[in-house]
């Protein structure tokens, strides 16, 4: 472990896309500025700052980033992520390994992923030497055999906390909630939910509509940026889609429509633009209708939601904690096993974890 921290936290990722670059640049950021800077929804949880995250492992399968450190792969092509200004990623001390490609890289992904010729590691090995304390999985939206491999490699052999950045429902599946409290495992996931992105806002939206008596009759978000996350859900983006609309759907009334939509759109980079479009009626089925537009750097976007679930889950795992983290998944996912459609009672247990007043 290179990075020094007070209470280290360490983490492994697999997937070193620029999810992976914004959230070790943003790492590098409060390290260098403070933990107590700009942008985080925390300072602190649990006695744990962001500057206690310390990555041990990393997994990819790029010619472009395997053998790296981790500091050089976050900014290998075809990673675009905002680059912070002024600050530098110092050297990590974590090689980036082979890891099992299966179908990480689909025929459509192999436009921008260069797949490396090497022989994939023992991810279970890889873990276990580098004590790494949990598992991030930051594969591309549809790898649904890869990320169960990962799963399966930190949940059932490693034996350590696994957090599912991304929209494949492992901690939504009852069997690995089942064998993850057999092994002593914490999960958080599925799929996260941005620090202010269009499931954030929609939500927020549609939860102050149906407070205020508007009664929702159509709705759509479509969201375009030009990075390979997005390339990649125009392609094989089915589990996108579900994990979206069913954080939305709780909302609505079951006979209102709704629709979300991706496009890639290459100049726009790494910069996402979210549009909100809904219809509905008010006093006396008056018509009403409500348009909005986001636009922000989409993978510091995950980032900062990144380091709440890690120190969330390290919580878990020093009380023992074993299964879903319910109020961290219900607060930080899209698409959490037991959904709580009022934000602020998911936000109030989520507290009570932290406090140690809630088991999870
Ligand atoms: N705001 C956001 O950007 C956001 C929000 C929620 C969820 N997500 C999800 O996070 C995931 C990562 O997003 P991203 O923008 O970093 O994507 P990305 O395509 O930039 O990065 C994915 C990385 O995984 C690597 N990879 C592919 N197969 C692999 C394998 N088998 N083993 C190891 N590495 C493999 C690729 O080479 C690439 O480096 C996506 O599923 C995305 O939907 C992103």
């Amino acid at each position: 472990m290179v990075w020094e921290a007070e209470k280290p936290i360490r983490v492994a990722i697999a997937g070193v896309g620029n999810c992976c670059s914004a959230f070790i640049q943003g790492l590098a950021y409060y390290r260098t500025f403070g933990a107590d800077g700009p942008g985080l929804m925390n300072v602190e949880i649990g006695g744990y700052q962001v500057t206690d995250i310390v990555p041990v492992a990393a997994f990819d399968v790029d010619a472009r980033k395997v053998g790296l450190d981790l500091s050089q792969a976050i900014f290998s092509d075809p990673n675009i992520a905002y680059r912070y200004p002024d600050v530098e990623v110092p050297s990590c001390g974590v090689t980036v390994q082979m890891g099992p490609a299966m179908d990480g890289v689909s025929p459509d992904l192999t436009e921008f992923v260069t797949l490396a010729d090497r022989q994939a590691v023992d991810v279970t090995q890889v873990l276990r030497d580098s004590g790494a304390d949990m598992l991030l999985n930051f594969l591309p939206t549809g790898s649904a055999r890869a990320a169960r491999c990962y799963a399966d490699a930190a949940i059932k052999e490693a034996r350590i906390g696994f957090i599912n950045g991304m929209p494949e429902l492992i901690v939504c599946d009852p069997v690995y909630q089942q064998t993850a409290i057999e092994h002593g495992v914490p999960l958080i996931g599925d799929d996260v939910k941005s620090q202010l992105g269009g499931t954030a806002i929609h939500r927020a939206l549609l939860q102050l509509l149906r407070a205020r008596g508007i009664h929702v009759t159509r709705t759509y978000q479509l969201n375009y940026a030009g990075n390979t996350d997005f390339y990649n859900l125009i392609h094989r983006g089915q589990s996108k889609h579900k994990t979206k609309r069913e954080a939305l759907e709780m909302l609505i009334p079951p006979d209102a429509d709704i629709s979300t939509g991706f496009s890639y759109i290459d100049l726009m980079g790494d910069r996402k633009t979210a549009i909100f479009y809904i219809d509905g009626s008010n006093y006396g089925n008056a018509p009403l209708h409500f348009e909005a537009k986001l636009e922000v750097e989409d993978s510091s976007n995950f980032g900062g939601v990144m380091v709440e679930m890690i120190r969330y889950m390290k919580l878990g795992l020093d009380r023992g904690v074993a299964g879903v983290l319910q109020s961290a998944s219900a607060v930080l996912t899209k698409h959490p096993p037991m959904p709580v459609d009022d934000d602020a009672v998911a936000i109030q247990h989520l507290k009570e974890f932290t406090a140690g007043q809630r088991e999870r």
